[in-house]
């Protein structure tokens, strides 16, 4: 069994000091890995990326996390990134990471992602040239997100987690306003999730939606944005099944 920590949205200012230190200091009892989805910082700023990186140093377990909307709010998101790696924070966009987590290899597959909205209801490559780049970045997100799961399948990886800012379904947004839907996430994501397969999937941003949904493929999904989750961070353990690439590393399609 393999103990996944997460947490998004826990956005950080100068005034945040130690304000989750004294949770995160006994998260090796817990978990066995700390991811983190995203809206780290208020306004992404390397001060405040800064605190985000004391809070989160030397855990005893490895921290993985992507950024979100917020952190990118400063253009200083090269710098955040850099900030949080020093305290060596594992960031991903577009990439993933394999852990070894008492022999058992754990791939994340992550990036922000971004919006556009869910099936039925959702932006398309139409029109002005800002409206075709607005999608064509969420696909790019949603398609690098696929090629990460794809590698870690290749590598061997026997637990794979997808992790996000941005929502992949609309379940976990229930709560939200309707109308701010197209900018809470995107159905392309959980497309490459489906299409390549996950064990869980993580995300924030939407601070009012709800913690549990899954994708049409049956890929569990959980909103983890602090104001959810009501606590400093939610555990999900993950059963260990055999390596990805044999006859029973497939996803399991669940009934919603
Ligand atoms: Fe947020
Ligand atoms: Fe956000």
């Amino acid at each position: 069994m393999i103990r996944i920590a997460a947490v998004g949205d826990i956005h950080l200012g100068l005034d945040s000091a130690g304000v989750l230190r004294p949770a995160f200091e006994t998260i090796s009892d817990s978990a066995d890995v700390l991811l983190l989805a995203g809206d780290l910082t208020r306004h992404g700023t390397a001060a405040e990326a800064g605190v985000v990186a004391r809070e989160v140093a030397g855990l005893g377990v490895p921290v993985v996390a992507v950024l979100g909307n917020h952190d990118y709010h400063s253009d200083e998101q090269a710098e955040v990134t850099a900030v949080l790696e020093e305290a060596a924070v594992t960031v991903l966009e577009g990439a993933g990471t394999v852990l070894d987590i008492g022999g058992v290899r754990v791939g994340v597959a992550g990036t922000k992602g971004f919006g556009g909205g869910f099936a039925g209801r959702s932006g398309g490559e139409f029109g002005e040239p800002q409206m075709k780049e607005f999608i064509r970045y969420s696909r790019r997100c949603a398609d690098s997100l696929r090629r990460s799961l794809d590698e870690l399948k290749e590598s061997g990886c026997a637990v794979r987690v997808a992790l996000t800012h941005f929502a992949p379904v609309p379940d976990t947004l229930a709560g939200e306003p309707p109308e701010i839907f197209p900018f809470l996430g995107s159905y392309l994501l959980a497309e490459a999730m489906d299409r390549s397969g996950a064990d869980l999937a993580v995300h924030g941003h939407a601070h009012l939606g709800t913690e549990h949904g899954m994708t049409s493929g049956g890929v569990r999904v959980r909103n983890v944005a602090q104001p959810v989750i009501g606590r400093a961070f939610a555990v999900y353990h993950l059963p260990v099944r055999a390596a990805a690439g044999s006859a029973t590393d497939q996803v399991p399609v669940a009934a919603e």
